[in-house]
């Protein structure tokens, strides 16, 4: 593997590169990431190396990671209601784990450029028709015709506008200050009569309740301004001619930036240790994550570790691992000692969700909250069982009342799923199914471990 001195954004293409649009025309494809190369960053360097400071600390144990959102955000979506509603979740969320677990919190949302999807075939298949799959927004549309499924270049840089606007009204609505925020009578906690932990919860939202009030006569006025909130942004660094062009050299820093994500990281299927995803996040200077699925094998995550993070820099790297409810049991650990046998400086993330999809008998891509729970309370124990920290959590969750996981509070069913089930892609916890998690993972880790 060449030196990361001689590294270049395009060296990608040098490799093999799965999970990539189809492109009909070359030089169509050149216009719009020639285009793409002249706009303006989404972030900056500043603040990509802030984050990886943070995600040092939270591999230290001082924080503690939420990074959340839709498994895939859409142009169409890209409104008012969904921004903020989604923002109000992760916020409201973080103020709850912020309070059980004595810990300040990385807000990482999964928006502002999630447009991408891996898919596991390359084609479609429906009535005797056959198309390219849908590989998310910023490549295709997902109605199944031929004309809307031609990968088109030019969505390269509708992404890049959505992405725009999207973090453009994340960092205004921070700036106003989300003032109800901080106070949970303000909250929808409907949802907590059909939870037999409800009298638990009530009490957790009391507490949280007091302690704001209690800063606020301290401070003398209301703690109305998020205005030092930090947020930041994350997405599946998926299309590579995207990421490449917003990669960027910036004044007085050395090295490679990608400015279109604070956080940008591999997915499960893109993860060969030869392969263009690899060669591209090893160059660039962001903190990373990469997915880590059940069937990779120490000898096999070690390798990538090294390529990824060859100076064991604290914060660079996140271990994003999805294993299953049924398997977290037995693929975890022995990643876990190996890491740590080895020394390597890493933060472990766990992702509930993308190990725990299922279809049910009607049709619908589902996920079942007792599940992704049951992951999440196997992975505390198991990483506290080797010693090591697990130091966030990865969601796919949206602030909208859809009906997409089964269980929960209210306890979904297989015929509420046609109700409000909106997802093109993966399913997500709604509103108080993804409030009702961050208790939970507030009373099964607790304060101080
Ligand atoms: C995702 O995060 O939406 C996803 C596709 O995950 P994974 O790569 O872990 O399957
Ligand atoms: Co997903």
């Amino acid at each position: 593997m060449s030196d990361v001195d001689q590294w270049l954004p395009g060296n990608w293409q040098t490799k093999v590169a799965t999970q990539q649009p189809n492109y009909p025309d070359a030089a169509a494809l050149a216009q719009a990431t020639g285009a793409l190369g002249g706009l303006p960053p989404l972030v900056t360097s500043f603040e990509i190396l802030a984050l990886k400071r943070l995600l040092s600390e939270a591999a230290e144990g001082k924080r503690f990671l939420l990074q959340g959102g839709d498994c895939a955000e859409s142009f169409s979506e890209c409104d008012s209601a969904t921004i903020s509603n989604r923002l109000k979740v992760l916020l409201q969320m973080s103020v709850v784990l912020i309070h059980g677990l004595k810990l300040p919190v990385v807000r990482l949302g999964r928006f502002a450029g999630q447009y991408a999807k891996p898919r596991s075939a390359d084609l479609e298949e429906r009535d005797g028709v056959t198309l390219p799959s849908y590989r998310g927004d910023i490549v295709n549309a997902p109605e199944f015709t031929a004309a809307a499924r031609v990968p088109d270049p030019q969505r390269l840089l509708r992404g890049h506008a959505h992405s725009a606007m999207t973090i453009n009204f994340v960092r205004a609505l921070i700036d106003g200050g989300f003032a109800d925020l901080h106070h949970p009578e303000y909250w929808e906690l409907g949802w907590m009569q059909h939870s037999p932990l409800q009298d638990e919860y009530r009490r957790m939202v009391e507490a949280i309740g007091e302690s704001v009030r209690f800063m606020e006569t301290l401070a003398g006025e209301p703690l109305g301004s998020f205005s030092r909130v930090d947020f930041y942004t994350s997405h599946e660094a998926l299309v590579l001619h995207y990421e490449a062009a917003l990669t960027r050299q910036v004044p007085r820093q050395s090295g490679w930036f990608n400015l279109s994500t604070h956080f940008p990281w591999i997915g499960m299927r893109t993860a060969q240790l030869d392969g263009a995803h690899i060669e591209y996040c090893r160059g660039i200077r962001n903190p990373i994550g990469l997915k880590v699925g059940p069937s990779v094998t120490p000898d096999q995550l070690l390798p990538v570790i090294d390529a990824l993070n060859p100076g064991n820099e604290p914060g660079r790297l996140t271990l994003i691992h999805r294993m299953g409810a049924a398997k977290i049991g037995s693929a975890l650990l022995p990643l876990l000692n190996a890491v740590q046998r080895e020394g390597r400086n890493v933060l472990w993330c766990a992702d509930p969700m993308h190990g725990n999809t299922e279809s049910t008998s009607n049709g619908f891509k589902t996920r079942r909250f007792e599940n992704i729970r049951s992951e999440l309370d196997q992975a505390f124990d198991i990483h506290a069982a080797a010693g090591t920290r697990l130091g966030g959590v990865h969601l796919e969750l949206t602030g909208e009342n859809v009906t997409e996981c089964l269980g929960g509070a209210r306890d979904l069913t297989e015929i509420d799923l046609g109700r409000a089930y909106k997802s093109t892609v993966d399913p997500r916890l709604n509103y108080e199914q993804s409030l009702e998690l961050a208790m939970l993972i507030v009373r099964k880790r607790g304060p101080g471990r």
